[in-house]
């Protein structure tokens, strides 16, 4: 098995300074490792050709699932699929928060994905109070519950994000990521999860070193490629030594 390990760029490198990512991340080698990124929406044309002659995957970090038709400033899958895009982020903790997405409208958005035949990456995590308080699980499971109802949930790669960890330099333990993902598979069944939130080049071999942790979605560090690279070589290592 390979690490899987994922860039998401946010709104952060638009055609210009994506296309640079992708001329310079040439130079490393990355067969070992699965690795995909997701850029803002109109950078995945300006970089599908690099992406792919490196062998790397590209995803959307959102999407809407209705088909066509009158709805201002969204982007179907259909398009995505024209564009050349693998997977589709659903249910980022932004998303929710900022932009209001509810856990109905991230069911909807999952089955569409499924429906188009992507790959979907469900993010789910508690907030600072829900760790505090003990509601971890309780908040992790209530989410998978509600976004995979009437889906298989092998057919979705699930990132737990701590929402308290995201963008803020707090990483989760090892112990902390390692004691979620175990719950999240036990829940599942056969899963891929994935652990977002703060991770870096020094961070990034002790959280794929645990056993239930597949890979990670990484947001700052991915936005360069040396410090990426880094993190996809921790990894590497990583799963070498889990073997
Ligand atoms: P940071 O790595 O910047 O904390 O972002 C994590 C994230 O939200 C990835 O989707």
């Amino acid at each position: 098995m390979r690490p899987f390990v994922a860039g998401n760029w946010k709104m952060n490198n638009g055609p210009i300074r994506g296309k640079a990512f992708f001329e310079e991340i040439k130079k490393f080698p990355l067969e070992r490792a699965e690795v995909v990124i997701f850029p803002p929406f109109i950078t995945i044309p300006y970089v599908k050709k690099l992406a792919e002659e490196k062998g790397i995957s590209l995803g959307a970090q959102n999407a809407y699932w209705r088909k066509e038709g009158a709805f201002t400033g969204e982007i179907s899958l259909e398009m995505l699929i024209e564009a050349g895009v693998d997977y589709v982020l659903v249910g980022h903790s932004e998303r929710r928060n900022i932009f209001g997405e509810s856990d109905e409208e991230i069911n909807l958005k999952l089955k569409a994905v499924l429906r188009a035949g992507l790959r979907p990456v469900l993010c789910v995590g508690e907030n600072l109070a829900e760790r505090e308080e003990g509601r971890t699980r309780e908040k992790v499971r209530f989410q998978l519950d509600a976004d995979l109802s009437g889906i298989v949930p092998t057919d979705v790669i699930i990132a737990y994000e701590p929402i308290w960890a995201i963008g803020t330099g707090k990483t989760a333990t090892p112990e902390q990521a390692e004691e979620v993902h175990a719950f999240i598979k036990e829940y599942l069944g056969n899963v891929r999860v994935i652990y977002g939130g703060s991770v870096k080049p020094e961070n990034a071999h002790s959280l794929m070193a645990q056993p239930h942790v597949d890979g990670v979605l990484v947001g700052g560090a991915s936005l360069k490629p040396a410090s990426f690279y880094d993190i996809i070589l921790a990894g590497i290592k990583a799963f070498e030594e889990k073997g």
